[in-house]
């Protein structure tokens, strides 16, 4: 698995490198900044699971980050974020032109990388998969300001942004290993809760983590106009005072008038980010039950175990 991993750098360091200027400079710069790789690992995983071991799965990997890292670089650009990864964002180094474009190069980068597996699923998934993420930004940006998203709406917008992605690479296992249509489906369900799971946790280290550990500045989903759910609920059980706090940092489209820990205290002693984790611990569970037994399997013990490191992130 390890040298696997190492195998699908190797991909992205030849694949990035093969662009002209800036658009090597602005990938090789975003993929050399870190990034755990989850995608990648858990597309590798899946593939192990459904016994698979050939040099598709390589490639595959590299191709999910690819889409991951030009999903990144356009999401920093609308969002209009200065950090990434610890270091400034592509859009805060190169401008928004650059990085809008060298987005568009890898995502069509990474598509041309998966035609060579010549396999119609595989596409048809990648394809589906993209133009899923496309809608979640796009319904993000509808939603941005709003105070009267509920629960539900934060949901299918995280399964569209994240979680389709996440559910894609395990189905791609599935399907690299030949599996039936049934157990292709519950890889793909148990990718689709794990991504769940792992958009929750980063609503939660928006509000308890450093930003040495997130990599970028936290508190920051309020001031870009996102109402995410731990917030939601912290407003379900106050009263009018938490909602003028809010609808002003919105307003105010940062924290002037209000406090930034006035709103970490609305959100902690409310007990929404206990309700936000047993949440994600919900999904967590869920994504395990896809596996259906399964953990006795090859690589059924570490599919197993990414659940628990999405939630183990918080610590
Ligand atoms: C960030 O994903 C985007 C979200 C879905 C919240 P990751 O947290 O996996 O980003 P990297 O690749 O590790 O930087
Ligand atoms: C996640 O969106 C990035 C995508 C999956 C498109 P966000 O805007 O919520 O994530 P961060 O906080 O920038 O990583
Ligand atoms: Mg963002
Ligand atoms: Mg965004």
């Amino acid at each position: 698995m390890r040298d696997d991993l190492s195998r699908v750098e190797e991909e992205l360091t030849h694949e990035t490198g093969l662009a002209s200027e800036p658009v090597a400079e602005i990938a090789g710069y975003l993929l050399g900044g870190g990034g755990k790789r989850l995608r990648p690992a858990l597309l590798l995983l899946s593939a192990g699971y459904a016994g698979y071991h050939g040099a598709a799965a390589v490639r595959l990997g590299a191709v999910v980050e690819l889409i991951h890292s030009a999903t990144l670089i356009h999401d920093d650009v609308i969002d209009g974020a200065d950090t990434r990864r610890g270091r400034p964002s592509a859009n805060s180094r190169w401008g928004n032109h650059r990085s809008v474009l060298a987005g568009d190069w890898l995502y069509m980068q990474s598509f041309q990388m998966a035609l060579e597996e010549r396999n119609f699923r595989v596409l048809d998934i990648l394809i589906d998969l993209t133009q899923s993420m496309v809608e979640g930004e796009l319904l993000q940006l509808a939603s941005l300001g709003r105070m009267d998203l509920g629960e539900q709406d934060v949901l299918d917008l995280a399964a569209r942004k994240t979680a389709c992605l996440f559910s894609g690479c395990a189905r791609l296992g599935g399907v690299l290993g030949g599996l039936s249509d049934a157990e292709e489906q519950s890889l793909a369900d148990y990718g689709r809760y794990a991504g769940l799971a792992f958009q929750l946790v980063d609503d939660l280290l928006d509000f308890t983590a450093s930003p040495l550990q997130l990599g970028k500045p936290v508190l920051s989903d309020l001031k870009e106009g996102k109402v995410t759910l731990p917030l939601i609920f912290a407003l379900e059980s106050d009263g009018a005072g938490g909602r003028r706090m809010v609808r002003t940092v919105l307003e105010e489209k940062g924290f002037h008038s209000v406090r930034a820990e006035e709103i970490s205290a609305l959100v902690r002693d409310s007990g929404a980010l206990e309700r936000t984790r047993s949440l994600a611990h919900d999904y967590a569970s869920r994504a395990k039950a896809c596996l259906n037994g399964g953990a006795t399997r090859e690589f059924g013990r570490a599919l197993f175990a990414v659940p628990d490191f999405i939630l183990d992130r918080e610590h």
